[in-house]
């Protein structure tokens, strides 16, 4: 069994504090919205579905705290609720499409009473966690395929079971095709400067049995020029209209190396994480975090003091360089404009 990284019981939350893994299994449990907002921004939760998945029991608690005389007082607080979760991050559109959920749960029944309200988004939330784990399931079966046996996979960032409601994106599509007997060998990215790939891909793939092999971000070309790589697949957090990925810092240039290799590069993302609203990738907005990051490794720190740092914690794939987008509606490839609309528009 994967691990289910936000679980919900009684009125509590319950989060893995992905920042402390993989030296530390330490759960925290929240109650109230400010808290998961806090959970969010500070990456106690990471992952564009596990955001997603967390902001709505955020926008559960602050409905289930309100108190309001009618239905319009309630909405407006709940819209002050959702901005709040909505200011955590900026590129993951799972965020903002979870809380659009949540608020038009909160419309449809706006005839009934408040307590009743409450009641069905907390219902809304838990549908949401629990939907999420079965688009990953249904991705993965959709994706297994791709992967012939055999295979040496790389992966970039963690798009596991902990960054979703449970099983995974990218992992997830490497977990089905192990699960229908492939035999398959994951190289994992170390992912700077926050190093999803060495503390949390590494770990849940070791824990549950999955062979892995973890190689320094720039270790990746030389080893697609000795032939030792057979693929790529990475998830996503936003993917525009005409197919661009944003995806963790240091994809696109995976997705350069692959292009050059001529080895497949695939993503995989649930229809939530297509964003049609942006035309392409330069539309996506990029989150720029605390150069902290960059110059310390835990507490130490790894550069001089007061040079210039950056930190962008997302880069954009052009579609060009993407062999195909793996969802729970299918696979899309080719022009993505097209394939992804198509995609969008058919029912599940
Ligand atoms: O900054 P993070 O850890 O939230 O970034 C996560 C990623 O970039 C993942 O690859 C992406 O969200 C897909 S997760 C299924």
């Amino acid at each position: 069994m994967s691990i289910k990284p936000i679980q919900y019981h009684d009125g509590i939350c319950r989060m893995i504090d992905q920042r402390l893994l993989p030296t530390e299994e330490v759960w925290l449990e929240y109650t109230d919205y400010q808290g998961v907002a806090e959970a969010i921004q500070t990456m106690v939760v990471r992952g564009a579905p596990a955001i997603g998945v967390a902001a709505a029991f955020g926008a559960a608690f602050g409905a289930r705290d309100i108190a309001a005389d009618d239905f319009a007082g309630f909405a407006a607080q709940l819209e002050k609720v959702c901005s709040v979760l909505a200011a955590t991050r900026p590129t993951a559109v799972n965020l903002f499409w979870a809380l659009e959920r949540m608020q038009r749960i909160a419309k449809e029944h706006c005839q009934q009473p408040l307590a009743e309200i409450k009641e069905r988004l907390l219902q809304e939330a838990l549908n949401i966690a629990a939907e999420d784990e079965q688009i990953n399931r249904t991705m993965g079966a959709n994706g297994a395929p791709l992967i012939a046996d055999g295979s040496r996979i790389l992966t970039h960032c963690n798009a596991g079971a902990l960054a979703t409601g449970g099983y995974g994106t990218a992992l997830g599509v490497i977990r089905a095709a192990v699960e229908s007997g492939k035999k398959v060998m994951v190289y994992a990215d170390e992912t700077r400067p926050f190093l999803q790939g060495s503390r949390l891909t590494a770990w849940e793939l070791h824990r549950d049995g999955i062979p892995v092999t973890l190689i320094c971000d720039n270790m990746a070309g030389a080893l697609m020029n000795q032939g030792k790589i057979d693929c790529v697949i990475v998830g996503a957090d936003r993917i525009a209209a005409n197919g661009d990925v944003a995806n963790k810092i240091g994809t696109y240039t995976v997705a350069v190396l692959a292009k050059e290799h001529n080895l497949p590069f695939y993503v995989a993302a649930p229809i939530s994480t297509i964003d049609p609203a942006l035309a392409d990738g330069s539309m996506i907005p990029i989150e720029e975090r605390d150069e902290a990051e960059v110059t310390h490794c835990a507490k130490t720190r790894l550069a001089p003091e007061g040079i210039g740092v950056r930190n962008p914690a997302f880069d954009v794939t052009p579609a060009r360089l993407v062999s195909a987008i793996i969802t729970e509606r299918g696979v899309a490839r080719g022009d993505y404009r097209t394939s992804l609309a198509e995609l969008l528009a058919k029912q599940d």
